[in-house]
């Protein structure tokens, strides 16, 4: 039996394409280990959107020197953004690694693993797929059921924010057709999810992909495909795609996405998650900073009052709608006062969790000709500062959910005893108390807070009775709160 090893560093779209690399290698016959000492294969999926992330990599691959000394038939691939950042140049840095292997050329791996382990150099495969992108759908796992699962709808960026390496490490902006996307969906559902995360590094700037007619004046004119599949459209079809879903999956309890542009937050978007019950009362809406003269450097491509305006419309779209942010601190030139600036859009618009970040310079990105001028103390204070504001925020949030009711999506059971854990409707942690003796998982609730904590909720299960159940006398001797289920 053969086996591999899988470590993922970085973000849900890193998460995502693990489970494609698992897909690859089961199919293959491989199984799962965590044992470094039984792996035949090792495979690292990485993340280069911080320098730090850099370092750990090449400090985690260099941990299994003794081991690669003792078996030299083991092979280490390196996946993912720094693979494809890096290329070849990966393979020259670190000596132990076999294979350096870019997102879109999962489905290669085993073919590259046989190539060395039949005696090939050391190789880097990191093209991207623009004239015929492929997006890689999960398998449904009996073995392992799933509440929540993801899938892609679009990969790369055209955004070009000043800081950001992603365009150089995930390409140009590919779109998946909806129907793949429905496809997919249906079939995860049928496999028990009810749950499902929309990915794409601008989710919602999505559209259908707009494929030339083979032969087309364009085409014989030399124009390359990839350049007229991106062709500009008016505005984005993601309400448009968000609806398709809603209506051609009724199975599906809720639809998430992450992670949207501010300016493709369209008027038909905020629409739809007023009228669709599916679409969650919770966006993560990246803001970056709250200072045009520092938004205007970083090319996010909004000003501070037309992020509020987006903000705004979400939150009225329904009733305790919250949005979550990435902030990045200390990003060249950015003073004190555009910091103030920051720190008061976060409470205007009253974000219930923050991501924030220190300022790293990234290898090909515009923002590396204004010099990395913030000294590391000042971004460190300025990022605990940014804490400070955000834990208040949190606190106050959950403090005034005491009382209320949310609906649960439940994962699983929970560490605390007598409790299942899942998400609310806003995506905060609850833990509920329930009866023992069901299996809860999988099933959307409505329970009652009972406290906050900072990071999590705790309520009980909870549903008003049934009009008819009040009339019956042995149902007015019943406890008020009844243990009743949504679906
Ligand atoms: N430095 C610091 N933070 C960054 N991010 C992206 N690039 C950088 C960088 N060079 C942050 C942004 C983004 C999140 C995923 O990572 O806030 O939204
Ligand atoms: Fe990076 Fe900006 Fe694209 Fe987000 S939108 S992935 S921050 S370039």
């Amino acid at each position: 039996m053969r086996r591999f090893l899988l470590q993922t560093f970085g973000c849900q779209m890193n998460m995502h394409d693990s489970r494609r690399i698992e897909e690859v290698l089961y199919a293959q016959g491989y199984e799962a280990t965590d044992a470094p000492e039984l792996a035949d294969l090792i495979v690292f999926n990485t993340c280069s959107i911080r320098e730090k992330a850099d370092h750990k990599l090449l400090s985690t691959v260099g941990t299994f020197r003794p081991l690669k000394e003792r078996k030299r038939e083991l092979v280490i691939a390196v996946a993912g953004c720094m693979a494809q950042q890096q290329g070849k140049a990966l393979l020259a840095r670190a000596d132990l690694v076999d294979i350096v292997l870019g997102p879109d050329n999962i489905p290669e791996l085993p073919e590259l693993v046989r190539h060395v382990q039949n005696g090939g150099k050391p190789i880097a495969r990191t093209e991207f797929d623009l004239d015929q992108p492929a997006f890689l759908t999960a398998r449904v796992r009996p073995d392992r059921p799933e509440v929540a699962s993801y899938v892609t709808v679009m990969k790369g960026c055209d955004e070009r924010c000043t800081y950001c390496i992603v365009p150089y490490t995930r390409g140009s902006e590919r779109y998946r057709p909806a129907t793949d996307i429905v496809r997919e969906i249906q079939t995860l559902c049928e496999g028990g999810v009810r749950e499902i995360t929309l990915l794409g590094q601008t989710v919602n700037s999505w559209h259908e992909p707009v494929r030339p007619e083979v032969g087309s004046q364009p085409i014989a004119q030399g124009l390359k495909l990839s350049a007229l599949m991106q062709q500009p459209v008016a505005e984005s079809q993601f309400a448009e795609l968000v609806r398709r879903i809603a209506r051609e999956v009724p199975a599906l309890a809720r639809l998430r996405y992450t992670s949207p542009h501010p300016r493709h937050v369209t008027d038909a978007l905020v629409l739809a998650h007023r009228e669709l019950p599916i679409l969650p009362a919770h966006v993560h809406l990246p803001m970056q900073s709250g200072s045009d003269r520092v938004l205007r450097r970083m090319l996010r491509r909004y000003r501070r009052h037309t992020f509020l305006e987006k903000a705004r419309a979400l939150q009225a779209s329904r009733p305790g709608f919250t949005l979550s942010t990435d902030i990045i601190v200390g990003f060249p030139g950015e003073t004190d006062s555009d910091f103030e600036d920051t720190l008061s859009l976060m409470r205007e618009v009253g974000f219930v969790s923050v991501f924030g970040f220190k300022y790293s310079p990234r290898p090909h990105t515009p923002a590396l000709r204004l010099s990395d001028d913030i000294p590391e103390s000042v971004k460190s204070e300025r990022l605990a500062r940014l804490f400070e504001v955000a834990d208040e925020l949190q606190v106050q949030h959950h403090a005034q959910l005491v009382g209320q009711m949310v609906e649960v999506l439940v994962d699983g059971p929970s560490k605390e005893a007598g409790h299942v854990a899942g998400r609310s409707e806003r995506h905060e942690l609850v833990h509920v108390a329930v009866p023992s003796g069901t299996d809860w998982t999988g099933r959307l609730v409505r329970a009652r807070v009972t406290q906050a904590k900072k990071r999590s909720l705790f309520a009980i299960l909870e549903m008003p009775l049934p009009a008819a159940a009040r009339d019956l006398p042995s149902a007015r001797k019943m406890p008020v709160r009844l243990p009743l289920v949504v679906s």
